[in-house]
Parts: structure tokens; sequence; C-alpha cells
């Protein structure tokens, strides 16, 4: 196992009707900024929760952060945030609300061109004003890690940061609050969870058995509780586990002292920036591909998971790999999330596209051994055409 450092300040208050503990989790003198997405807070009661449990304090609202965050939106709340004196934010919806608020809680501090924290991956983010989140979305782990994902829409951009300023203080994870989701946005979760999970445990093995055999739990629970949440929407405990292997997915437990990959999610990044589809259906059309080009170097890692997670252990290593790639192509699609690139109107000319982006975003050395070229992602795109 590599060395490491943990730090991970996050306080979770998990459970339902939590909400009410706003009122002991935000500082009783604040002046808060509510942020939240299109209209779900509002139409599902959550934000009128949410601000009741704020009881006397000043409160301003900032909704219409889109899905997919965009700078020129988050733009327009650091301005509301400067000129109304805010001093704490609470952000009320998915990944993308909490992403953007990572986003508004460190340009609001920062000097300089607040774009520019992008461009250092937040290599240069010294600061950020505080906030805490309320989670109405199992998906990104974005509740209790330090990592935003901001797209700018005019360069058609969407690039991500890091950095330990930007962990909420608080995230209150109600799964009652999951029930309004459509199903759509229920599978996207589970998948999304499912990749954040083999994005930092199927690389190559370095001795971590404690990593490992927490990741293939997390895995072996989406697999038993994802299609269940399709199957029994009003199912509470289905919905409170699967909250929690999101947020465990991507805390950061699983992939400390572990090599990571993310090419997945970076080819999946420009997917979304160019086409407009979500987050998880874009990483849902790759992983196969990916696993499948590379074969060889996650080879004792892909045998691991077949065996452990898939009971798959007959034949040769080849055909135990190729059955647990059909394996977890046939998980998704069971998910209803479809798999190839040809499924969401995408082809060869799509394929030129994307290979551009990633150029121009100098995508060009990724995964766990930076041996991801554009030869080899543009392998992986046609291998799931
Ligand atoms: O906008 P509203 O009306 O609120 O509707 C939202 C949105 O349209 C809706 N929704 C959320 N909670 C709901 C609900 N509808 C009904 N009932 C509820 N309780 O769901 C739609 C999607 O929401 P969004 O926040 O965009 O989804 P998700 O949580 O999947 O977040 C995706 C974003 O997170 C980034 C992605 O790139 C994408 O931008 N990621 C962030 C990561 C991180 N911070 O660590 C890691 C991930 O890999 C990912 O890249
Ligand atoms: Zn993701």
């Amino acid at each position: 196992m590599y060395s490491f450092d943990y730090y991970n300040p996050t306080h979770i208050c998990f459970g339902e009707g939590k909400i009410a503990e706003l009122d002991n989790l935000v500082p009783p003198d604040a002046k808060v900024l509510v942020l939240f997405g299109g209209n779900s807070a509002r139409s599902t009661g959550t934000l009128d929760e949410v601000k009741a449990a704020l009881k006397q304090r000043n409160v301003v609202e900032f909704g219409g952060i889109e899905a997919n965050p965009t700078y020129e939106t988050l733009m327009q709340a650091v301005e509301v945030v400067k000129q109304q004196n805010i001093d704490f934010l609470l952000a009320v919806g998915g990944g993308s609300v909490i992403d953007g608020t990572k986003f508004v809680a460190a340009a609001t501090l920062f000097e300089g061109e607040p774009w520019d924290i992008l461009l250092s991956w937040g290599a240069n983010v010294t600061q950020a004003m505080p906030f805490g989140t309320v989670l109405t979305l199992p998906a990104t782990g974005s509740e209790m890690n330090s990592a935003s994902v901001v797209t700018r829409k005019s360069l058609q951009a969407k690039l991500s940061f890091m950095s330990n300023h930007v962990f909420p203080k608080f995230s209150v994870l109600d799964p009652s609050k999951t029930f309004t989701l459509p199903e759509r946005q229920v599978a996207n979760g589970v998948v999304d969870a499912f990749i954040h999970i083999t994005e930092q445990y199927l690389n190559y093995p370095v001795n971590a058995p404690v990593q490992d055999r927490f990741a293939e739990g997390l895995l072996q629970t989406l697999i038993e509780l994802g299609p269940k949440a399709l199957s029994e929407p009003k199912d509470f405990d289905v919905r409170a586990n699967l909250m929690w292997v999101a947020a465990m997915a991507l805390s950061g437990v699983i992939g400390k002292g572990v090599p990571h990959d993310w090419a997945t999610h970076m080819i999946g990044h420009e997917i979304t920036v160019l086409y407009g589809v979500d987050h998880a259906r874009t990483i849902a059309m790759i992983l196969p591909g990916m696993l499948d080009v590379r074969r060889e170097g996650k080879q004792e890692k892909l045998l691991q998971y077949a065996d452990r997670v898939w009971g798959i252990n007959q034949g040769s290593k080849d055909e135990i790999i190729d059955e647990a790639i059909e394996k977890t192509r046939e998980f998704f699609e069971a998910m209803g999330i479809k798999t190839r690139l040809s499924d969401y109107d995408l082809d060869s000319s799509s394929i030129n596209e994307i290979i551009n982006k990633l150029e121009a975003h100098g995508m060009t050395a990724l995964g766990e051994k930076q041996d991801v070229d554009l030869a080899m992602s543009r392998k992986i795109l046609e291998r799931n055409l």
C-alpha cells in the first residue's frame, strides 16, 4: 500500500427528518445564501423545510444552478454573495448544486480570475467560504469530498478542481428526500457511484486488502440494491443504503493508498460538454470498452473483480475478463442505462470531436499508468461504438 494522508472533516447528519438539525449546524447569526437547482427543491417542499429549519436567520435564495453547473451562472452567485455580505452558503440539491457551491465558496475569496481555479486543478485555492449541504440525489459523493466539476459554456470546457478548503462543513443526508427522484436520476446515481469505485479499484494490486474488500462490498451493495430502487421505489432502507454507498464511494476512504484511474471520467466530461449527455451515461458508455482495451495492465484486478464481485472464475483469463465486462454492461443496461455510443446517436465523427477536446484540455496521458494517450482513447471509444 502507498503512504497517504487522510483528511475528511465533513460532519454527516444522516436520517429521516435530519433537515431540522440545520438549526444546530448553521451558525446562529449567519447570513445564509441557499443555493439550489432548477425547480425540484421548491416543488418537492425541501426548500421550505430548509428555510423553516433555519428559523430566524437572514436567508437569501439563489436558484437556477443547472445540471453540470456553469461558470457563467456561478459567477452570478459570487456577485450576490459579495453584494449581500453573505457569510455562509447552503447547497440544497444534487452533485451539480454542491459542486457549484464549492466553486462559489472558493471563487468569492479568490484573488484573480476564478477560472484559474479550474486551470490549476485547485492548487491555487488558499481559502474558501464555509458551506454545508442538504443532499437530494445520491450519486457523486460531492457531499463528503473536496472535488468539484464546473463547465464554462463559452469555452466548451468541463474541468474539475480539488481543495481541502472546499470540504462541506456538514452534509444532511435524508434518504426520504430521494423518493421524488425520477427513475433516470436514480439509475444515474447508482451507475455513477459504481464507476467511482471502479476508478479507484480496477487498477493494479498494491497489497491493500482493506480498500479492496471495502470497494468490493460497495460494488456488491450497488448490484443488489440498484435494481431494487427501481422495482421498489418506496423502500426507505434501499434508498438509505444507496445514499450511504454513494457517499462512501467517493469520500476518499477506498481511494487512499491505492492507484487511481479516472480516464473514464475525463473522457466522459468531454462527451457531456459536447453533447449534453448526463454524466453517468457518458461513463457507462465508456467503461466496458475501457476495461476491454486495457485488460492487460488491469489483468490481476479484473480477475479479482470477476471472482469476488461476480463469482466468475471458470475458463481462461480472457474468458473470465470478457464475462466480467459483459456482466458490468448488463448491470448498467438493467438499470436502464445504455452502454454504446450509438445508443446516444454518437458516431465516428463524434469520436473525432471528443479526441480533439481531450487534446485541447491536455488529457493525453490518462489512467493509473498515464498510458491512455489519444490513440488509446480513440480505440476505447471505437470499441464501444
Ligand atoms: O435542477 P433541479 O430541478 O433541482 O433537478 C435536478 C437535476 O435536474 C434533479 N433532482 C435532484 N434532486 C432531486 C431531483 N429531482 C427530483 N427530486 C430530487 N430529490 O436531478 C437532476 C440532476 O441533478 P445533478 O445534481 O446534476 O445530478 P448529479 O448529482 O448526478 O450531479 C452531476 C454533476 O456532478 C459532477 C458531474 O460531472 C455533474 O456535473 N460530478 C461531481 C463529482 C464530485 N464532486 O466528486 C464526481 C462525479 O464523478 C461527477 O463528475
Ligand atoms: Zn462520476
